[in-house]
This record gives structure tokens, C-alpha cells and sequence, in this order.
């Protein structure tokens, strides 16, 4: 994939009535506003972020042109919600038992909102937090769609656009899920198109001391639980002991138990 920047990024209204909020978007993300939808201008820039009743980015062109945007009815996200208590994440965080009393869960990098939906989908509440404000928008987006699709898991799901290091919460989380950009000091490989584009725009955003904190600040958060999801051969992200880890394939999640 190639090299992104955030300068070679514009944002354009499909619509005169979203004008204003390209305009926030672009200044919020540092990109440009192109205005009216100039296609010639457009094709200038590596990323085009298009503002209307859904948000999406096209990023790369021509045959490797790629449309991203979160869709939380698509059907790998179905097969994972209806996989349940299979699901590894879902098995990480305790909510395959039937008895568990796990009642919140903060989701702290949220991302393009994957793994949150499918613990969402469970019936616990998540918190999902997205520091990126352009991932942030993409995300708000579906969900909004999400709500007027009727889909139940919507109802369980608060977004929050901003640090999960600096989050403050009066109500009681049970467990805290980190999935950091970075594994073992090295970029993972990415495992899909939206994490490829991911990689490209976040670029060297966190650091995996910033990865290091936030662990500490969710062990600060949880009652219950830390997990923390990592490639398979990484190494933990703390110098703590995982309590236990979970493994699959090419990734694996390290669970902290916390308390008692
Ligand atoms: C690998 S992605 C997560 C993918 C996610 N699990 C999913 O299902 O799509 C990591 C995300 O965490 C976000 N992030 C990293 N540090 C953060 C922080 N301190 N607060 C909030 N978001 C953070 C990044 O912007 C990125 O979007």
C-alpha cells in the first residue's frame, strides 16, 4: 500500500447542506476542502474523504482505488456476532458464560468499531473510544445508520471521540480492550483493506509508549479485567504477566485479571 499523508488528504459535501460539516471535518483532520465536487481536483489527492448522509474515504486510484467506510449490517460482522461465545474476544472478556456479570465494557481503541459491535451484540454496554477524529466520523456515521437500520446492538453502543488515556468515567467499567496499533515494536501486518488504510493514516500517531500508558490507564478503569490483543508471536505488552492468554491463529489475547 502506498505512503498517505494527512496533507494529501480532501474532504468534499456530496451536498450543499453538508458544507459546514466538511468544512469542521477537514479543519479537524488537516485536510483540504474541495468545493463544488470537482473530480479533476480530486484525483490530486491520495485520500478523498466524501461528507453526505454517510461518510466514506476513497483512497489510491484508479484499479487500486479502495472505498472505506464502517458497515456494521455487513456479513463478516454478522458470522462474527453469530458465532457468540466462539468468538475469542468474546471468550477474552468472560462473556461467553452465562452467569457473568460483566455489565460495561470500554472498548479504548476502538478503531473501525469491529470488535466493539460484536461485544455490543452480546447485551453488555460498551464505551467505545476512537482517538483519530477522521476514524471517529466514519464511525459516528455508522452507527447513526446502524440506530435507523433498527440493528439492537446500536442501543448498547456510546461512541466517544477522543483519548481513551484521559477518559474519565463516573460509571463503573468491568473491562477494559486494548488493540494497539503496534505489536512487539513492529507495524502489524495489516489483516484487511480498512486496517491497510489504517496503518497508512495513523502513520507513527502512537508510539508504543502511548500503547504502554493507555494499559496502565485501563488497569487504572477496569474492576475486573484488562485484555489486550496482540499478534500471536508478539511479545505482552506490559512486562506483567498476562493471568492467561487466549490464541488463535495469528493473534492472540492477553488477559489480565485484576482485583482479588
Ligand atoms: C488496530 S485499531 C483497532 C481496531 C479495532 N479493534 C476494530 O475492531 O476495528 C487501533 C485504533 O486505536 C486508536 N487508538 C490508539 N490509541 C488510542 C487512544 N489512546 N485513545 C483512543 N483511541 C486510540 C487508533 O486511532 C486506531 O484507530
Amino acid at each position: 500500500m502506498s505512503v498517505v499523508t494527512h496533507y494529501s488528504a480532501a474532504v468534499v459535501a456530496d451536498h450543499s447542506q453538508y458544507a459546514g460539516f466538511a468544512d469542521e471535518l477537514a479543519h479537524r483532520i488537516g485536510a483540504v476542502v474541495v468545493r463544488p465536487v470537482d473530480a479533476e481536483l480530486l484525483r490530486g489527492f491520495a485520500i478523498r474523504v466524501v461528507v453526505g448522509t454517510d461518510i466514506c474515504v476513497y483512497a489510491g486510484h484508479g484499479r487500486d482505488e479502495r472505498r472505506i467506510a464502517v458497515d456494521f449490517s455487513s456479513s463478516a460482522l454478522q458470522q462474527r456476532v453469530q458465532a457468540g461465545g466462539k468468538d475469542l474476544l468474546i471468550r477474552a472478556c468472560g462473556l461467553h458464560k452465562k452467569q457473568h456479570k460483566v455489565r460495561r465494557v470500554m472498548d479504548a481503541t476502538a478503531g473501525f468499531g469491529s470488535d466493539a459491535w460484536v461485544l455490543a451484540a452480546t447485551g453488555v454496554e460498551v464505551v467505545a473510544v476512537e482517538q483519530d477524529p477522521l476514524i471517529g466520523a466514519l464511525l459516528r456515521s455508522a452507527l447513526h445508520r446502524a440506530g435507523v437500520q433498527g440493528l439492537t446492538a446500536a442501543k448498547n453502543f456510546t461512541l466517544c471521540v477522543g483519548d481513551a488515556k484521559k477518559f474519565d468515567t463516573q460509571a463503573p467499567i468491568d473491562v477494559v480492550y486494548i488493540d494497539p496499533m503496534f505489536s512487539g515494536g513492529r507495524r502489524k501486518a495489516a489483516s484487511s483493506k480498512s486496517m491497510s488504510f489504517l496503518q497508512g493514516w495513523l502513520q507513527d500517531k502512537y508510539s508504543e509508549q502511548d500503547q504502554l500508558t493507555l494499559f496502565e490507564r485501563a488497569c487504572d478503569i477496569a474492576s475486573a479485567r484488562v485484555v489486550v490483543k496482540r499478534s500471536v508471536k508478539a511479545e505482552a505488552l506490559s512486562s506483567y504477566p498476562p493471568t492467561f492468554q487466549i490464541k488463535g491463529k495469528t493473534h492472540r489475547f492477553d488477559v489480565y485479571q485484576l482485583g482479588g
